[in-house]
């Protein structure tokens, strides 16, 4: 027996496993995402480079010499740095000096699904593929640098970035970060982690004065920052609008150079965001290497001619500016956009990056409730389906304020259904509420400001009409219900969870008619769906979700995919019930403090014992499993040890299904206030039909820590913790308690 066989061996004696039963875990670890650390090895040529350089170029490489690109010098044979957005994919060309769209032939993209609905994968090895695929696509459009993944904590639900962003918990966060940029930077390029940091909302972002407590900012704002570049490797982090702690975040000597470089050893270049500077020397001096912008020329940027001038009135020092420059050439070595002549050359908009993007979707779609079994669909006896809802037909690839994708391919629910049904099934569409904004102050019909839309929440009688005719005359309705990019964007928060376009009115009108409605929900963050939710039997919620997001939906629907999406956040009942609300700490004027401290997300809710809508962690599947009583590996642990909690769950259903496995922790009788549990660990896994999985998750005891502020240090506090395992926040009532010495 070799060795490798007799330990697996001797552990399922142990633990009173069968081996069969361990080699299928084997497969399912999920793999240790590690980036690539800058490389010194081309400091002999930087230097050689910068001896060659006038104080102009080296200023000219710190500033956007276009909206998306910094200055390169060519007779030195140093390139213009290519910037292109973002989190959907690669975002169309846009001409060089204003936000007007190039109009290029060359420049469609695969259009991904959105952060929220990859957290909702909870599958950390689709956020590498996901890196991987836009990566290929960067390099294919000759770019250097992805303005991407976007991973501020989901503070609010009225957030308009929400679905921009993963999560509202720190662990789920970074577990799905590193192996993002990892994938990215795979491909030859630098990933942009944005917005550093405390960049929570949208109100008043250009100036807002965020308060956070050194806490809190270490245990939920800043984790997955900290893993982007101590595990990821990051090349590039994007400084945020406002202010934290009175100081901009472009020019935060904290944040920038006590944290980000001397703690956390970044070598990379920090970029501001489109216009988020507001000095020259103390940006600089406070840890900002380059300065974009929106719309002015150029050089009236704080690092052009303004740098120009102080260097020449001694207030900083040409050595202090070259600083800036090796870095940014280290960077441009290490992604061989100099230096070599091997680099990922790319490909873009391919049926393999559009499968990538279908499989983030197909596992990113939350079952919410499936009284019944409505779902999936059985089609015996089904002659026709009325299909209704603006969202049927939406497109989400472009839309709002912010960074969208220009797209040959974006599958809409219900093409997904056309191209997913039998010709035999009759498709009824009606597009039951008209998507329309308000021109602010007149009641008139207008668009999308920058103030936040204004939405005509009222229902069209004649489309209303279509709607029930088709409802009545069909065997099922499924309504496409929720939000859309014009909605939830960038630039403005929600004013309410409320459903705009008078939505939810239809919807019970439709449920009236024909009992055997199905509501899907396209959304990026939660809407209130209470009322609704209680109307119909079956509950799909779906995202912004790429250019397959209509084919992945289709498939969840009618049982080719079963849904394993688990939600990101928590639905709260009532927004008063959020964190941010119920301490009434936002959106804030000039300042917000973030009073709910640490409880952020489920930690509040759970922690005070609010009920939510449906809770963080949580998605149903058209199976069924039951979880074994859990185990660890030993009761008493060190410090610098590995605690390994396995349980054997089995897919008790007649469909094979994925399941995620979540571990929380609590800390009993803590001197420190704590949450009443803390996501630790999970792992998402296969079992098929009438099949038991053994699933092994690891969590180093280090992860019980709590920022300590009096040591400035994370200490893990010794005595007795509470393991809780589960498949989600609500449901993990397997206890295991253990001891830490
Ligand atoms: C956004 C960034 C984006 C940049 C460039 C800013 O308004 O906050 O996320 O990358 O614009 O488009």
């Amino acid at each position: 027996m070799n060795k490798a066989i007799y330990f697996a061996a001797a552990f399922a004696f142990l633990t009173n496993v069968p081996l069969k039963a361990q080699n299928q875990y084997k497969s399912n670890i999920s793999k240790m995402y590690q980036g690539k650390e800058i490389n010194n090895k081309f400091d002999k040529e930087i230097a050689r480079l910068l001896v060659q350089m006038t104080l102009e170029e080296k200023i000219g490489m710190l500033h956007g010499n276009s909206m998306f690109t910094t200055g390169g010098v060519e007779r030195l044979g140093i390139p213009e740095l290519k910037m292109a957005d973002g989190p959907l994919g690669v975002r169309e060309e846009i001409s060089r000096d204003s936000w007007a769209p190039a109009g290029l032939t060359n420049d469609f993209a695969t259009y991904y699904p959105a952060a929220g609905a990859l957290a909702a994968t909870w599958n950390p090895n689709l956020a590498y593929t996901f890196g991987n695929s836009v990566g290929q696509e960067l390099r294919a459009r000759d770019k250097d640098m992805l303005l991407s993944p976007a991973i501020n904590i989901v503070r609010t639900p009225l957030g308009g970035r929400t679905y921009e962003y993963m999560t509202e918990d720190p662990f789920l966060n970074k577990k799905m970060t590193v192996p993002m940029v990892v994938g990215l930077q795979d491909n030859d390029v630098m990933a942009c982690v944005k917005h550093f940091a405390a960049n929570n909302q949208e109100t008043n972002r250009d100036f807002v004065d965020v308060q956070i407590d050194e806490r809190t900012l270490r245990e939920i704002y800043l984790p997955a920052f900290e893993a982007a570049v101590k595990e990821g490797k990051a090349y590039s982090i994007m400084g945020a609008y406002n202010k934290f702690r009175g100081e901009y975040l472009c020019e935060n000597d904290y944040m920038l150079n006590k944290v980000l470089r001397d703690e956390w050893g970044f070598k990379g270049v920090v970029v501001s965001d489109w216009a988020a500077v507001h000095t020259t020397v103390k940006s600089l001096k406070s840890g900002l290497d380059i300065e974009m912008g929106t719309p002015k020329p150029f050089n009236e940027f704080f690092l052009a001619d303004k740098l120009l001038a102080a260097v020449k009135a001694g207030e900083i020092s040409e050595k202090e500016i070259d600083l800036h420059v090796e870095r940014i050439l280290r960077t441009l070595f290490q992604v061989k956009a100099m230096g070599a002549n091997d680099r990922v050359k790319g490909s873009i908009a391919t049926e393999a990056h559009y499968q990538d993007a279908y499989k983030i979707a197909a596992e990113s779609v939350v079952l919410l409730k499936n009284d019944n079994n409505a779902l999936p669909l059985n089609l015996n006896g089904i002659k026709s389906i009325a299909v209704i809802g603006n969202n049927a037909t939406k497109k989400n690839a472009l839309g709002g304020f912010g960074a969208g994708v220009k797209t040959k391919r974006e599958v809409t629910p219900l093409e997904g259904l056309k191209n997913r049904l039998p010709s035999s099934v009759k498709i009824n569409y009606a597009e039951g509420y008209l998507e329309r904004y308000e021109e602010k102050n007149t009641g008139k019909l207008g668009d999308i400001t920058l103030n936040g839309p204004v939405t005509i929440d009222k229902l069209d009688d004649a489309k209303v009409q279509e709607a029930v005719e088709a409802a009545k005359n069909s065997d099922i309705a499924i309504v496409f219900a929720g939000s859309n990019r014009d909605y939830e964007t960038e630039a403005s928060d929600r004013r309410s969870l409320k459903l705009p376009f008078a939505q939810e009115e239809l919807i019970k009108k439709v449920v009236e008619v024909n009992p055997k409605t199905i509501l899907v929900m396209v959304a990026g963050a939660p809407f209130d769906i209470k009322d609704i939710s209680t109307k119909t039997n079956a509950l799909v919620w779906s995202w912004f979700n790429g250019s397959e997001g209509g084919n992945a939906l289709a498939d969840v629907i009618l049982g080719n995919v079963n849904p394993s999406g688990k939600l990101p956040w928590t639905m709260p009942v009532d927004i008063k019930d959020s964190p941010a609300h119920a301490t009434n700490s936002f959106p804030g004027d000039k300042t917000v403090e973030y009073k709910e401290g640490i409880l952020v997300g489920y930690r509040w809710f759970d922690t005070k014992k609010v009920e939510p809508l449906y809770p963080f962690g949580y998605g149903l599947s058209y199976t069924t499993f039951s979880f074994e009583k859990p185990t660890t590996d030993k009761k008493v642990y060190q410090e610098n040890e590995m605690i390994s909690v396995s349980v054997s769950i089995k897919n008790t259903g007649k469909l094979d299904g994925k399941e995620v496995v979540q571990v929380y922790a609590s800390k009993p009788d803590s001197k420190v206030s704590r949450a009443a549990q803390e996501l630790k660990g999970f792992q998402k896994v296969l079992a098929k039909a009438g099949k038991s999985e053994l699933v092994t998750i690891k969590i180093p005891v280090k992860d019980l820590a709590f920022y300590n502020v009096d040591t400035k240090k994370w200490e893990v506090e010794k005595g007795k913790y509470i393991l809780h395992v589960g498949n989600s926040s609500r449901n993990n009532n397997q206890q295991i308690s253990i001891n830490i010495h």
